[in-house]
């Protein structure tokens, strides 16, 4: 039986209850929670990945708030820091661990999130916000992968960042602007560091809680959506508290999986970058950025006349800016009409990005 906030606090002293209610605006907090509906249909599994990226979200930023106790954001401490955390610190290997696995779990239910939304079409009238907050976050949240990667400073992290650094270079106009304010000059060095440090620990935070607060505001005040033409099967589930507690199971099993794979399989440590040593063989970015750079190494060096980088990401700004749009490129689904040409141009963007990540392993 489905309890409201109300009735919860009536189980309280009446003193307490009093104090509270005259203090909060318990009823209109309790409205708001009895809002959000969740349908049941054959694709309701997919209603938990959201849900299981804030998980992780709040994982990283407990476990990131510790690393910081001791983490030094300079050229000589990083490395040494990083070393220090996983040797010295009670614990300090596990939080690592976990801050990285975390990390890497976060992406993969983001971008599983991604596609079950679209494919469940749930961008359509009145959810177009929910798409495009949904967007940025995606972007903030592949910059927190990005910039946490040069934070240990060790040989691989160093090279895959020169790379990626390098990609944004060939954007029209203000790509060199913007690789130099990266950089903190020509190449990756000294000032490079507490700028990656600043933008993960406090821009892209501030930046990504801002918009989580405005994606789940507006999720509870639409309810989840109701696919085109499935069937339902029986009466929706009330978000709070019915279906926040089979949320917060699948947490449970996400979080052992987090603590097996930290444990079992710690996160490890390069050794120390060295600026005048040749880059080690075969360094590759984070396995979310392979689409991008196989592509890149793929593609002619000139394309229609304009340099291959140059090219690729004038496309990918496109892109991009269609996917923004998408929810109003989308006449048929407006009209609760399933678009197969839409569906099927995501499927075959969706099938290459895994298909060219998993021969770039091969
Ligand atoms: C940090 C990143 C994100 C978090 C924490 C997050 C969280 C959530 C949560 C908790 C829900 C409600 C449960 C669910 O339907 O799964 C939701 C719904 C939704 N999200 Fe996200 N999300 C994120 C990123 C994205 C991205 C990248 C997109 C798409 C570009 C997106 C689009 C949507 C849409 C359209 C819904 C409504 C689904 C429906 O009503 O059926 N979200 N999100």
């Amino acid at each position: 039986m489905r309890q409201n906030l109300i009735h919860r606090l009536s189980r309280l002293s009446p003193s307490i209850r009093t104090w509270l209610t005259d203090r909060l605006p318990v009823e209109t907090i309790d409205n708001h929670l009895k809002n959000k509906m969740v349908p049941r249909h054959r694709h309701t599994l997919w209603y938990y990945l959201g849900g299981l990226t804030a998980f992780f979200l709040m994982v990283q930023i407990l476990t990131g708030v510790l690393l910081m106790l001791y983490y030094k954001p300079t050229i000589d401490g990083a490395h040494q820091s990083v070393a220090y955390i996983i040797n010295e610190v009670p614990f300090g290997w596990l939080i690592r661990s976990v801050h990285s696995w975390a990390a890497n779990l976060m992406i993969a239910a983001l971008l599983l999130h991604m596609v079950s939304v679209f494919y469940l079409q749930a961008y359509r009238p009145p959810r177009e916000l929910m798409w495009m907050s949904g967007f940025i976050l995606l972007f903030l949240i592949l910059g927190f992968g990005f910039t946490g990667y040069l934070l240990p400073w060790d040989d691989v992290a160093f090279y895959a960042t020169q790379i990626g650094t390098e990609v944004p270079k060939s954007i029209p106009f203000i790509g060199p602007t913007l690789v130099g304010l990266l950089r903190g000059g020509e190449d990756i060095g000294e000032a490079t560091i507490p700028r990656m440090y600043t933008l993960h620990v406090f821009v892209l935070p501030i930046a990504t809680l801002f918009l989580i607060g405005v994606h789940l505001f507006l999720n509870q005040y639409y309810g989840s959506s109701k696919p085109i033409k499935t069937p339902l099967k029986g009466e929706d589930i009330p978000f709070y508290p019915n279906f926040l507690l089979r949320d917060f199971r699948i947490w449970g099993f996400a979080f052992i999986l987090l603590l097996c794979l930290s444990i079992l399989m710690p996160w490890g440590l390069g050794e120390e970058a060295d600026l005048l040593r040749p880059a080690p063989e075969g360094v590759k970015p984070e396995w979310y950025f392979i689409p991008m750079y196989q592509t890149l190494s793929i593609l002619p060096s000139q394309i229609l006349m304009i340099d291959g980088e140059t090219f690729l990401n004038i496309v990918l700004m496109i892109g991009g800016l269609i996917v923004f749009l998408l929810p109003f490129l989308d006449r048929k689904a407006k009209n609760e009409e399933r678009n197969k040409f839409i569906l099927i141009t995501g499927t075959i963007i969706i099938v290459y990005c895994i298909g060219i990540t998993i021969s770039a392993y091969m």
